[in-house]
């Protein structure tokens, strides 16, 4: 098996322009319009959405072999994986009753189920894309105008990433939020819960988790 890297950072701390770039996130509501792909696979989940039973969200699901094994981990709960990629969907595994995969942004459907009320119960966010440049501060889900959305989805958050930057910038904006119920550990495991922690655990990477509870 190929070796997988652990992103380079042009940074040596966190990003300069974090604090600000946050609040000012948190101070203005994000207007961008919703891409019509989006609008159309939530509108093909709402009613099991709207179900009565707990969501749990997979973000960035990739292949959707998460959201197989969180279905598992939940089975009172209602699993979502979503991912933007065709062809890593493509790929997906067979599913439990209690499990669906949607082909959208991320972004879009954070707003979209924050429109309609809807909260979880869960939510994580599995070895999102780093962007280690700098420059990319805001394709980064905490330095992203989105970040006050997915907040808003409250419920349990859990972050893994093999980017220590990562998590120690998403802690820091938790708390510019105001979250203060927040953990951060480094962890093993020999049951890995998806394609690319099993890649990263294989090329001897550390793994970071952070766990906050939203309000
Ligand atoms: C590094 S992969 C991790 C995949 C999976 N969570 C895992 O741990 O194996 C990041 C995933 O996030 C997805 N992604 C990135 N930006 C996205 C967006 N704006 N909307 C939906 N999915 C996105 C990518 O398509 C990719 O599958």
């Amino acid at each position: 098996m190929m070796q997988s890297r652990i992103p380079q950072s042009s940074q040596s701390g966190p990003h300069r322009r974090l604090d600000e770039t946050v609040l000012r996130h948190l101070r203005h509501h994000w207007r961008s319009p919703v891409h019509d792909y989006s609008r159309g696979a939530f509108a093909e989940l709402a009613e099991w959405i709207d179900s009565e039973r707990p969501l749990v969200l997979d973000s960035g699901c990739g292949t959707g072999a998460s959201t197989k094994a969180l279905a598992a981990r939940h089975p009172d709960c209602r699993v979502i994986g979503v991912d933007k990629s065709a062809a890593r969907l493509g790929r997906a595994p067979e599913l439990p009753d209690n499990a669906r995969l949607i082909r959208a942004d991320l972004p879009d459907l954070w707003r979209l189920m924050g429109e309609r009320g809807r909260r979880v119960a869960h939510h994580y966010l599995l070895y999102p894309n780093p962007w280690p440049k700098a420059v990319h501060l805001m394709r980064r889900w905490h330095g992203h105008p989105v970040f006050p959305d997915l907040l808003a989805l409250a419920g349990r958050l859990v972050l893994r990433s093999n980017h220590a930057l990562y998590i120690e910038e998403f802690a820091r904006a938790l708390s510019l939020a105001g979250v203060i119920d927040v953990k951060v550990v480094s962890f093993e495991t020999d049951d890995p819960v998806s394609p690319f922690e099993r890649k990263y655990l294989a090329s001897g990477h550390r793994l970071f988790q952070l766990t906050a509870e939203l309000e």
